[in-house]
C-alpha cells in the first residue's frame, strides 16, 4: 500500500536508497546515504505535502518500506514530475509499475495535472519499461542536461498528457477527489491496466 512517510520509516529508507544499484539513478541521492537525511527526507515530504507543492508515498509491504512515489507539482503550468525507487530486494515484481499508476492516477485527479512527465538519468531500460506501461511516450534527450557529483548526464525525458492518460488509463478524473497527499492510497489495478477502481479515483485510504 501507499502512505505518507513516517518517522519510523527512516531506516527502511536508508536501507533501501542507500544501495548503490538504486541510488545512482537518483539525482538527489548520494552515497554513502547517512539515516539523518532519511530524516531529513521524511520532514521535508510534510512540509511540501502541507505546501500542495509536492506529494509523496512510501510503498509498504508487510510491514516494510520498500519504495517511493513522489510527485512535484509546478502548479503554474499544472504539470508535474514523477519520481520513483524501489528497494532492490523488490525489484521484478511489477511493485514500481503499480505504485506509480497510482501516483500518476491521483496527480490528474487530485492535482488535475495536464501532463505527468518523468526524466533518467541516461538510458535507464528498467524505468523506461514502467514509464512505457504508464502511456507515457519517450520525449527526446536532452543531453548533458543533469549534473550528479562530477558527472553530467543525459536526461531522457518521457511524459504523458491529460487526454492521453484518460484515453489509455479511462481515467476518470473526478473534480471531487482527495487533493491531500498525506492520505494513504489505495493499491492500483494489477499490471496490465484497465480502468482504475472507483476507491483510487476518490483517493479513499486503502485498509
Ligand atoms: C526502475 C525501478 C523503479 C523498477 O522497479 P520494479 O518494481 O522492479 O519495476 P517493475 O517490476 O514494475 O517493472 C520493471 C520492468 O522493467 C523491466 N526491466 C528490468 N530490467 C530491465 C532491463 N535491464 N532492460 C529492460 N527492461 C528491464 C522488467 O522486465 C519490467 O518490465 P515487464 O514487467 O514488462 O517485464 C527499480 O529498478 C529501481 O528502483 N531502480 C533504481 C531507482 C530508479 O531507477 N528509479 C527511477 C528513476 S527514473
Amino acid at each position: 500500500m501507499l502512505r505518507a512517510p513516517a518517522a519510523r520509516d527512516a531506516a527502511d529508507l536508508a536501507a533501501g536508497v542507500g544501495d548503490r544499484r538504486v541510488s545512482r539513478w537518483l539525482l538527489h541521492v548520494p552515497h554513502p546515504y547517512p539515516p539523518a537525511l532519511a530524516r531529513a527526507w521524511i520532514a521535508q515530504a510534510a512540509t511540501d505535502a502541507r505546501a500542495g507543492t509536492a506529494a509523496t508515498w512510501v510503498i509498504e509491504e508487510a510491514g516494510a518500506v520498500i519504495g517511493v512515489v513522489s510527485l512535484r507539482l509546478v502548479a503554474r503550468h499544472r504539470h508535474a514530475e514523477l519520481g520513483y525507487w524501489v528497494a532492490r530486494r523488490a525489484w521484478g515484481r511489477g511493485v514500481a509499475t503499480e505504485a506509480t499508476r497510482a501516483a500518476v492516477t491521483w496527480a490528474f485527479a487530485a492535482w488535475r495535472a495536464e501532463r505527468v512527465f518523468a526524466q533518467t538519468l541516461g538510458e535507464h531500460p528498467a524505468s523506461a519499461r514502467v514509464l512505457g506501461r504508464l502511456g507515457m511516450r519517450p520525449e527526446g534527450v536532452r543531453r548533458r542536461h543533469l549534473r550528479k557529483g562530477a558527472r553530467y548526464h543525459d536526461a531522457h525525458q518521457f511524459g504523458v498528457v491529460r487526454a492521453a492518460w484518460r484515453d489509455a488509463v479511462g481515467h476518470n478524473a473526478r473534480p471531487d477527489v482527495a487533493a491531500r497527499s498525506d492520505r494513504a492510497l489505495p493499491r492500483a489495478r494489477p499490471r496490465g491496466g484497465g480502468r482504475p477502481r472507483r476507491a483510487a479515483a476518490r483517493g479513499r485510504p486503502a485498509r
